[in-house]
């Protein structure tokens, strides 16, 4: 196929100096008992998306690497762990919440301070691009201290005595033990800090591995973790996740699992720990969200919706729009206006000004993108954008695929890249029927005009996915929402308060009420004498 010039230029090595590639990142450190320790053994490379011409041929750039770490390192990261929660007997553990507040705001210093590394980290490892990269990591800090204020709420909630049916009691939430993160490509730093940051300022110890792209951003945080948390309270170790995951969860000895990415990994780690029972898991998997355009739609509105919800970041998000449901009566009006909007969207390098499509991460997507519409093709689907589907190296110019049906692979796969599958229908037991049998559940998008219409459709679908958004793409914000899925999508509830309860279990000191406990009690409140038991009020 001849590829059009507009995405043949696509790669250049014109690049603005402020943006250019860090030199070659030779990451050799990873953190381990509060200590940064040199890898002397084998190395990953990072392959950017961004390609390069060499010798005539389109390459990817090669960034840097990082530690392939062995089964020693991470248990000796567990055995660090382990060490720094001592049973709950640990210094972080035992903390006081307004002490722990205090390294949270020191870590907020010094990742501030890193802002322009990480974002240029973000451009070139996953190709996000430079004001997403900015919102991405200005999100992550925001959450961090929405945090902070939701744990002084919460601290402020239980700092007071219960007195009921004759028993006193003093109920908090305490901390789970070790908690094991690992975030997605998608939002390398966000996700991960979304689960790994309530798990630490409630009192638990992490170890972390950075997901397998997106992760030298974490070499500039390496420093910032290591000074702003006790021994062994955060570790970070890097590899393939057999070799250093499997351990951690064969052992047994980790407490929480949070996990961002699909079921089938996510059952392979759960099954491979040893007391399932032991295991808290908050994850958040796969999605395949689908938007139902009603024939009253307003279609200009719907229209931006839907590029925004399937095409930003290139369709990579797991709240992405995945498949499209329009009302025949106004399908041709929606196709030719989203086909219009699509082939608008400017593409490009992340730094380019207004972009909005830059080159895939992923190992051979646009192969899996390309054999999921020949697949439609085959089977009577056509790409309905000027085009669509184009593909130089890792750019895949996005692709609307019109009409599709059950029976191809687009209706079924979690396609996470820039294809727009579109199908019309006449009833709407189709894409409730889709709902329904789909495999997913965490978010809908209906687009109407009529409240009767609209209303008909919330009831039933509430009961199939978690958020159901009403002329408005799906996404996961604003952070103090919940975020969660039913079926393959999700277990457990994420949000800026929902994540301090995820990491923690309702525990309570409760005696009887008569004189001589409650001379005890008031001994120990009086003198401070314990961290859980008191009535201190944050100020
Ligand atoms: O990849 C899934 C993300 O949690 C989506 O977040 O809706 O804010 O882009 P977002």
């Amino acid at each position: 196929m001849k590829i059009d010039t507009r995405i043949e230029k696509l790669f250049s090595d014109d690049i603005p100096f402020e943006y250019n590639t860090p030199e070659y990142i030779d990451q050799k450190e990873y953190l381990i008992d509060g200590k940064i320790c040199k890898w002397d053994g084998p190395m990953e490379k990072v392959y950017s998306p961004i390609c390069e011409f060499l010798n005539g041929e389109i390459t990817q750039k090669i960034i840097g690497e990082y530690p392939l770490l062995t089964k020693k390192e991470s248990t000796k990261a567990l055995e660090s762990a382990t060490a720094a929660f001592d049973n709950g007997r640990g210094i972080w553990t035992t903390m006081g919440v307004e002490k722990r507040i205090e390294h949270l705001n020191t870590f907020i210093n010094q990742m501030v301070k890193r802002k322009y590394e990480i974002v240029k980290f973000l451009m070139w490892e996953i190709g996000k691009s430079l004001k997403d990269s900015e919102n991405e990591f200005d999100r992550t800090v925001d959450y961090i201290i929405d945090t902070i204020e939701a744990l002084k709420n919460l601290d402020r909630d239980n700092s007071r005595l219960v007195i009921e049916k004759g028993i006193i009691g003093q109920i908090r939430r305490a901390p789970l033990g070790i908690v094991l993160c690992l975030g997605p490509f998608n939002y390398p730093l966000n996700e991960t800090f979304a689960t790994l940051i309530p798990a630490l300022i409630m009192g638990n110890v992490v170890i972390f591995k950075p997901p397998k792209l997106g992760v030298l951003l974490y070499k500039p945080l390496l420093e910032a973790f290591r000074l702003s948390f006790p021994r062994g309270v955060v570790s970070i170790i890097y590899g393939d996740g057999e070799e250093v995951i499997t351990p951690l969860m064969t052992s047994g000895k980790i407490n929480a699992l949070a996990f961002v990415g699909s079921s089938k990994v996510a059952d392979i780690l759960k099954k491979n720990h040893p007391l399932p029972h032991r295991l808290r898991s908050i994850l958040g998997l796969e999605a395949k969200n689908a938007a139902i355009i009603l024939p009253d739609a307003e279609i200009d509105n719907a229209v931006n919706e839907t590029v925004l919800g399937s095409l930003s970041f290139n369709g990579q998000r797991c709240t992405a729009l995945k498949i499209i449901f329009c009302h025949s009566d106004v399908v041709d009006e929606f196709l030719e206006k989203l086909s219009l909007k699509i082939n608008g969207l400017k593409i490009g390098m992340p730094w380019d000004e207004d972009v909005k499509i830059t080159p895939l991460p992923e190992n051979n997507k646009s192969e899996y993108l390309t054999s999921l519409i020949e697949d439609a093709l085959e089977k009577g689907a056509n790409v309905i954008n000027e085009m669509g589907g184009t593909v130089n190296g890792t750019f895949f110019y996005p692709a609307l695929i019109y009409p599709v049906n059950s029976k191809m692979r687009v209706y079924h796969e979690e396609q996470f890249g820039p294809v727009v599958p579109v199908l019309s229908y006449d009833s709407l037991e189709e894409p409730l029927n889709y709902i329904v049998e789909s495999n997913y559940g965490q978010q809908v998008s209906i687009f109407g005009t009529n409240s009767d219409n609209i209303s008909d459709l919330i009831d039933p679908l509430i009961n199939q996915v978690s958020r159901v958004n009403i002329n408005s793409q799906c996404q996961r914000g604003p952070d103090t929402f919940p975020f969660t899925g039913r079926k393959d999508s999700a277990e457990g509830t994420l949000s800026v308060f929902d994540a301090l309860r995820a990491f923690t279990i309702r525990s309570l000191v409760a005696t009887k009420e008569i004189d001589s406990n409650k001379k005890i009690f008031r001994e120990i409140l009086k003198h401070n004498k314990s961290t859980f038991l008191s009535t201190d009020f944050i100020l």
